[in-house]
């Protein structure tokens, strides 16, 4: 059975599922989207999602097609329409179409467009998560407003081809001789003296759901965080390092650009932190 799509206002198959070539999204990349995972056929973590969508989309002035209840209530029934048990749902909104290539925003009756679909993955079970991740570094080239989870995504596509080419499972960016993140996902070390740290919130990356919900899962169970960043050095001088995102939940990095980081095995403390992210996950989902 074909798979079902969400755009503005209509379930259709993904054949069917199209927007116009004059999309803003298409167009000027002018738009915000957001990942949220499934489990058992239900949204991990889904108010926080929804949340950095809505802080998204206020940064670009861009308004959204629906509330955030009824947005919710779409990404259900997309779940439920594609019988989708393990996954992610996609969820994409642009300043819409218009009749031309304005850069300046469209007149107030253009409506902005929603899109939706899920894709099926195996989070839980991924091999990748006993075995761990190769990372490699790539500079980070993008603009000044990472926090904003927008569409313009090319420095990361650049970024993870070369990872991909290099037989990685994930780029981390860097900038001034630190790391940012991932082209997709949260970076972090373990210390030597089991300091989990990760880079603190602010323009140069994405605040993750995931990033947030482990820092504060961590420090619930008095584990030390430090949120700063750090350098491929201290990656390399750490006993572990992971990353986190909602298609990978908490993910071990067993080398960075070809050499070991702690024994090469994903360590215990990321494997710690992975359970605790799941049973959050199961528990808090909608
Ligand atoms: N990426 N940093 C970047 C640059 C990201 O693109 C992502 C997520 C994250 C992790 O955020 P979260 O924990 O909220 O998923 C950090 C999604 C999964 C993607 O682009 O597919």
């Amino acid at each position: 059975m074909e798979k079902i799509a969400y755009v503005n206002g209509a379930f259709v198959t993904h054949s069917e599922a199209k927007v116009s070539v004059f999309d803003r999204g298409f167009l000027f990349a002018d738009g915000i989207y957001e990942v949220a995972a499934v489990l058992d056929g239900k949204l991990i973590d889904s108010a926080s999602h929804l949340a950095r969508l809505e802080r998204s989309v206020g940064e670009i002035k861009l308004r959204l097609p629906e509330t955030l209840e009824r947005i919710e209530a779409i990404q259900k029934e997309l779940v439920a329409r594609n019988n989708l048990v393990n996954g992610m749902v996609y969820l994409e909104v642009t300043r819409g179409a218009d009749t031309g290539r304005d850069f300046a925003f469209p007149k107030a009756d253009v409506k902005s467009t929603l899109v939706m679909f899920t894709s099926e993955k195996d989070i839980i079970n991924a091999p990748s998560a006993k075995a761990g991740i190769n990372v490699i570094t790539v500079p980070d080239i993008r603009w000044e407003r990472r926090d904003i989870k927008s569409v313009a995504l090319l420095a990361q596509v650049l970024a993870k081809q070369a990872a991909a080419e290099a037989g990685a499972g994930e780029a981390w960016m860097l900038e001034d001789g630190k790391v940012t993140e991932g082209g997709s996902s949260s970076a972090f070390i373990v210390t030597q003296d089991d300091v989990i740290v990760t880079r603190q919130n602010g323009t140069e990356i994405l605040p993750g759901c995931t990033r947030k919900a482990v820092v504060k899962l961590a420090e619930e169970r008095q584990l030390r965080i430090e949120e700063r960043a750090f350098t491929v050095a201290e990656a390399l001088a750490a006993k572990e390092a992971f990353i986190t995102s909602a298609s990978v939940f908490v993910q071990g990095v067993v080398a960075v650009d070809g050499k070991q980081v702690g024994n090469g095995k994903v360590g215990p403390m990321t494997d710690r932190l992975r359970e605790i992210y799941v049973e959050f996950a199961k528990a808090t989902a909608v």
